[in-house]
Parts: structure tokens; sequence; C-alpha cells
């Protein structure tokens, strides 16, 4: 018998800590909560890709009256960025959270779909991909989507 034992590598910062490029991946989650649409869960999650090509994608979270119809933030941003820039690579994802109007204290920590969805990204992308998952003082930095979804399964499990 052998054990292994997962070893993560988290960094927690505040947002004046943050590279340009983090920063600017950040804002746009941000910006993105404005334009989620949550009837329903007054739940409003904001996520933004940073692309290889330099191009900032947003995405909400979007309800439906059929709840399970509706997608959260981070396969919004995903999906939009695989249809309009198919061959761009992802690099970073940041995703934020608010109520009201005021971005939460606690990060927002992705479902296990987007964690899927993150981890064909970064499958796609043939590169670690950045996340950052922020709250209103603390961002939590994972270099890659492994973290987040360790043993995932991808095309090479098939
Ligand atoms: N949600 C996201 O968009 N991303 C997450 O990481 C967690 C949850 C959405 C789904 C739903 O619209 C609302 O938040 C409440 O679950």
């Amino acid at each position: 018998m052998k054990t292994l034992d997962l070893v993560a590598n988290i960094t927690i910062c505040c947002e004046n800590e943050l590279t340009e490029s983090q920063k600017n991946v950040v804002k746009a989650a941000k910006e993105a909560t404005l334009c989620s649409y949550a009837p329903y869960s007054k739940f409003n999650v904001g996520a933004a890709v940073l692309l290889d090509n330099g191009i900032i994608v947003k995405g909400s979270n979007q309800e439906n009256a059929a709840y399970p119809s509706g997608l959260c933030a981070e396969r919004t941003a995903l999906f939009y960025a695989g249809a309009a820039y198919p061959d761009a690579k992802v690099k970073k994802i940041a995703v934020v959270s608010s109520k009201n109007g005021i971005i939460n204290e606690k990060i927002c920590s992705p479902c296990g779909a987007c964690r899927q969805v993150m981890f064909e990204s970064q499958y796609r992308a043939g590169s670690p991909i950045e996340v950052l998952l922020c709250g209103a003082n603390d961002i939590y930095i994972f270099n890659s989507v492994d973290i987040l979804l360790p043993f995932g399964f991808d095309y090479d499990d098939l």
C-alpha cells in the first residue's frame, strides 16, 4: 500500500498586491457582476477570462425560472470565450460575487461543474490557468485548476 499527499500552493493577498494583468481581470470580473441575471438567488456572480491574445471576456450567472436551465458565471465566460475565440488559450480566470451591489466578503468558490469546465479549458490551453477567487478583501490565487480539481477527467482519460 502507498499513500499520495496532495500539496496545494495557494496565495492569499489583497488587490493592491496583484500584478497589472491580475488587477485587470479582477476588475472585469467585478464589472461582470453588474450584468448578472439572478432574480431567484439574488446572488450575483461575475467571472472574467484573460486570453493569450490579451482579450478579457466577461460572464455572469444567468438564471432561469426552470432553475437547472440557468448557468454559472464561470461557464458563461468560458463558453463565450470558446465560442468567440476558439483558437485563443485561457490564461487566467477571476471570479467574484456580490449581493445588492456589494461585493461579498467570502470568496466565491466555483461549483464542481465549473471546475470541470475550467479543467477542460486548461487541457485545451496546454498550460496551467491561474484562478483568482475574490472576496471583498482577500483574493485567493490558485496557479492551476489542478488544485481546485485534483485528478480531473480529461481527453486523455477517454
Ligand atoms: N453561481 C455562479 O455563477 N458561480 C459560482 O461559482 C457559484 C454559484 C451562481 C449559480 C446561481 O445563479 C447562483 O450563483 C446561486 O447558486
